[in-house]
């Protein structure tokens, strides 16, 4: 086995892509997913019911994994909402939606981190991936799309760039990595990229990044993203 990996969303999109090259490259795949049922059944991936939303449903995950795992190698944060068809004005979106986007995109990372992280801790090289977007760069921004998720992705950068100072002493690096448009209910049917190039690229960057790249932000095949 080359690893645990335990990962967030994993029941549909690049969440379930993710399980699938995980489980083929040889790790034991923890697949959380608010409905287990959708999880595939393949022997290397253990379905765990996990709402990244819910404290109860977060520790109840985190007490099932310690009582059949040794460890925790690696934590993808990969669950996200995308509240909106993306276009609309600033003075049009309800405020639920930046609500919603920060409390699954922002506070469901740090929720889910904070639980986990026992478990990473036992692992002889543990690292947490969160699964950001170009649509979070502050730097590039022009235009005035998707407010609610492009906000909470930049704010997940900012998280993530905190993760890796935090833990760096602890040698847990903690990277922000964008997977590319891809075609999934998220990224819809125009988007260039399939779920297994996306999935391919982002195995092969996941446990090639070095702990000295620890607080970057990366596209799939690991090319530095600007802020
Ligand atoms: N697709 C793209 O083009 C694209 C581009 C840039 C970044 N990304 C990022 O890539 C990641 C995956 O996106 P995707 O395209 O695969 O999205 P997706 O197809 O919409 O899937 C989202 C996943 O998140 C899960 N989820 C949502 N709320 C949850 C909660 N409260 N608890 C647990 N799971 C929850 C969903 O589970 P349910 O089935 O239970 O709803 C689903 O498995 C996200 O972080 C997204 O921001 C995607």
């Amino acid at each position: 086995m080359a690893g645990i990996v335990l990962i967030t969303g994993a029941a549909r999109g690049i969440g379930r892509g993710l399980a699938k090259k995980f489980a083929a490259e040889g790790w034991l795949v923890l697949a959380a997913a608010r409905r287990t049922t959708d999880v595939s059944l393949d022997p290397a991936i253990h379905a765990i019911p996990l709402d990244v939303l819910s404290d109860d449903s977060v520790s109840s995950a985190a007490a099932t994994i310690a009582a059949g795992y040794p460890c925790i190698d690696m934590l993808i944060n990969n669950t996200a909402v995308f509240p909106g068809e993306g276009n609309e004005r600033l003075e049009d979106i309800p405020a639920e939606w930046f609500e919603d986007a920060f409390a699954t995109n922002v506070v469901g990372v740090i929720r889910v981190t904070r639980a986990f992280l026992p478990l990473l801790r036992k692992s002889a090289s543990a690292r947490i991936i969160n699964i950001s977007s170009g649509a979070g760069t502050v730097s590039e921004k022009t235009d005035s799309a998707y407010y609610p998720y492009s906000v909470s992705k930049a704010a997940l950068n900012m998280l993530t760039r905190a993760m890796a100072a935090e833990y760096r002493e602890e040698k847990i690096p903690v990277f922000a990595l964008s997977p590319g448009w891809v075609k999934t209910d998220m990224g819809g049917s125009a988007a260039p990229l399939s779920v297994e190039e996306s999935a391919g690229s982002l195995f092969q960057t996941t446990t090639r990044l070095e702990l000295e790249k620890s607080g970057g932000f990366f596209g799939r095949d690991g090319e530095v993203y600007p802020w």
